[in-house]
This record gives C-alpha cells, structure tokens and sequence, in this order.
C-alpha cells in the first residue's frame, strides 16, 4: 500500500541527507548534500564545522527533496529524523528542522535510530525479507552483528571493543596519502585492486576470542607500523608517488584489506551459527553502513552467507552510506505499528532540548 508518504531527514554526521520515501517501497526524492570540501580541510569530521555546514544547507535540502518528488509539506503524512546515534550538534540541526515543519504542518513526528535505520532498508529493497534476520552494519563509527527478531526487537551479538572497520579504512587512507575530498573507504578498495594482498601478513584480530566481538585498533597498529618501515610518506600524495611507491601503498590497502574482511567472514560465521539456534527459521544476513557499498565485502560475505545456508540481502550502495531513503522508511515502518509522536507544538516547534 503506497498510502503514506513520509519525509526523513539525516544530519547524524557530515552528510545531509532528506529523502521522501512512500509507503509501497516508491523513493520519490533523494538528496545529499556533503562536505567534501571541509574533509579535505580538517582531515575528517570536525563537528563545529559539520554543524555549520548542515545548517546552511538544511532549508536547501530540504526544498529540493519536496520539489524533486512534486510535493508540498502539505502532501506528507509525517516526518522522521535520525536522534541518535550521532554527532550530537549535528543531529540538533535536523531535529530541529522536523519539528519546524511537523510544528508548522501539523504533522506526526518519529525519531529515528540510526543503526536501525541502515538495517531496515534492506526490507525497502527486499521485499520478501521478513523477521527473523540477521544484521551487519559495519560504518565509520559502527560495527554492529544483530539478530532482528521483530521490529523493535534486536538482540546484539557482537560490537566492536574498540574502533569501527570503516574508521580503519578511513585512517588508512590518510596515512596513504589518498585523496581525501571523498571519504577512504571508497579510494582504499580502488587502488587495493592494484595490489597483492599477501604481501604483507598481518595478523586477524582477536583469533582467540571465540565470539563475536570485533577489533580494529591492532590491525591499525600493524599496518602503520608497516607503513613506516616501508617509508610511506602520507605528505607525498599517492598522485605524485613514483610507481615503486604507488605498488606499496596498493599492497598495503590490499593486505589490509584482505585481513579486516577476513574478520568479518570469521565473525559473520559463528554469528550465524549461534543466531540459527536461537531463531531456526532465519533466512537472511543484511549488510549494511557505509563499508557494505564495498564490492570486495560484498563478494566474501556472500560466499560465507550462502556457505551457511542464507541469502545475503545487501542494498546497493546509495541507500548503505548514509541517507534520508533509510530514515524516511523506518519512520515509515514505525508510523504503520503506531510508533509515532504528536505534532509538536506550532507557536514553539523547537521548545525541545
Ligand atoms: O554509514 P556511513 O555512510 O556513515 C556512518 O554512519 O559512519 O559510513 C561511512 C563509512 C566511512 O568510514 C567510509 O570510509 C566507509 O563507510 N565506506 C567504505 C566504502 N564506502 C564508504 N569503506 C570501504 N569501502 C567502500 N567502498
Ligand atoms: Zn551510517
């Protein structure tokens, strides 16, 4: 039923992202505003700037998406917005322009779990993707195995005790000397295509642990040491490395990574085993968060779901990195069960923090 039509806002780290999303899976808009700009400044996020940036494109955006899917506030049946988790002066900035327009309109408003967002528009994707399914949301700031028992229901199996996947691809990047006005993720798996990923053995991290927890600040550690006995200099950008050079740093992203998937695979394998005897009618492994528009990901985690008997479910890459469609159809979800909140007052929309 494409009976509901709902606007979702997500300003939770530098991008800002709106989206209006209707009730029978149809994205009507979809815009992006990023920061590439102040990344290449400040070598990643600085959230007194991102907090700016998102306020001075916030209105724009906004517009853009209404008139992009030819509709007015008026046409909306509610609005959701990311609350958490997040930069929490970025998040501010698109709450604050929800409640304006729910105040204004008179429209329902749903605050919106980023995590559960990315995990949830696999079912925008998928149609036949019901409940129970497994989750991995694997982002710069999470690393997070769930078992999605129901909406609302979710039972985790494994975080990460120190830094997330998409920060260490991230870190890796910049001591590369990678182009920086996009994030790492994206220019770590390009050139690692030009390396070989035995070249340098780094080790999995947390072997001994039989759980499903994950690690990344040791395979940070081993890979920087590399990086200084083999001499990189992050200052000397991989454009103007000379080819030895350039052959370096490609093995280098390959062997890394090779080993941070590797963790992954190990990781997703014994989840999978302990959520199958929890919940035996699971079908599905979502991956989701920035790190899953990776092609490499994608392929070995696959294989590993397919090898365990399950169907990896993967939204293609524009709806896994950050984005207003996830958040719009989450609120979408939740408005449907009732989980919505009154319009906020309209002489004082913003009376909230
Ligand atoms: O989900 P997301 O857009 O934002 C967070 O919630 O953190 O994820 C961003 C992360 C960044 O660390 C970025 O480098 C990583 O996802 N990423 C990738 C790729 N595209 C984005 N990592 C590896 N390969 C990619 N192709
Ligand atoms: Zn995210």
């Amino acid at each position: 039923e494409g009976d509901l039509v709902v606007l979702g806002i997500e300003t939770s780290c530098d991008d800002t992202a709106v989206a209006v999303v209707r009730s029978d899976g149809e994205i009507l808009s979809q815009v992006v505003s990023s920061q590439a700009d102040l990344l290449v400044k400040y070598g990643g996020v600085d959230p007194k700037m991102a907090e700016e940036a998102h306020s001075q494109v916030i209105d724009q955006v906004v517009q853009e998406a209404l008139d992009k899917a030819y509709m007015t506030e008026k046409d909306l049946t509610a609005v959701a917005v990311t609350i958490g988790p997040g930069l929490s002066l970025c998040l501010r900035v698109g709450v604050q322009k929800a409640r304006r327009i729910a105040g204004g309109f008179n429209l329902p408003i749903i605050g919106i779990h980023h995590m559960e967002a990315h995990a949830l528009v696999a079912r925008l994707i998928e149609k036949d993707l019901q409940f129970p399914f497994m989750a991995l949301l694997i982002s710069g700031g999470h690393n997070l195995l769930i078992l999605a028992r129901d909406l609302g229901q979710y039972i985790q199996l494994g975080t990460t005790i120190d830094d997330a996947i998409g920060e260490a691809y991230d870190k890796l990047a910049k001591w590369l000397g990678l182009d920086m006005s996009r994030s790492g993720g994206p220019a770590i798996e390009e050139l690692a295509r030009e390396g070989n990923d035995k070249s340098f053995n780094f080790s999995i991290p947390m072997k001994q642990h039989k759980d499903c927890n994950f690690s990344y600040a040791g395979l940070k550690t081993q890979v920087r040491r590399a990086i200084e006995s083999k001499k990189i200099d992050a200052k000397i950008p991989i454009s103007s490395a000379s080819y030895e050079d350039r052959m370096s740093r490609a093995d280098m992203a390959a062997s890394f990574q090779r080993i941070a998937v590797l963790h992954l695979e190990e990781r997703c394998e014994r989840a999978i085993q302990w959520a199958l005897k929890m919940e035996p009618s699971i079908k599905h492994l979502v991956i989701s968060g920035g790190v899953a528009s990776n092609q490499y990901v994608r392929a070995r985690l696959d294989a590993v779901v397919k090898k365990n008997g399950l169907q990896l479910v993967c939204p293609p890459p524009r709806l896994c990195t950050d984005n207003g469609v996830m958040i719009a159809w989450t609120g979408i979800e939740h408005f449907r069960v009732g989980r919505y909140d009154p319009p906020p007052p309209a002489e004082d929309p913003e009376d909230f923090f």
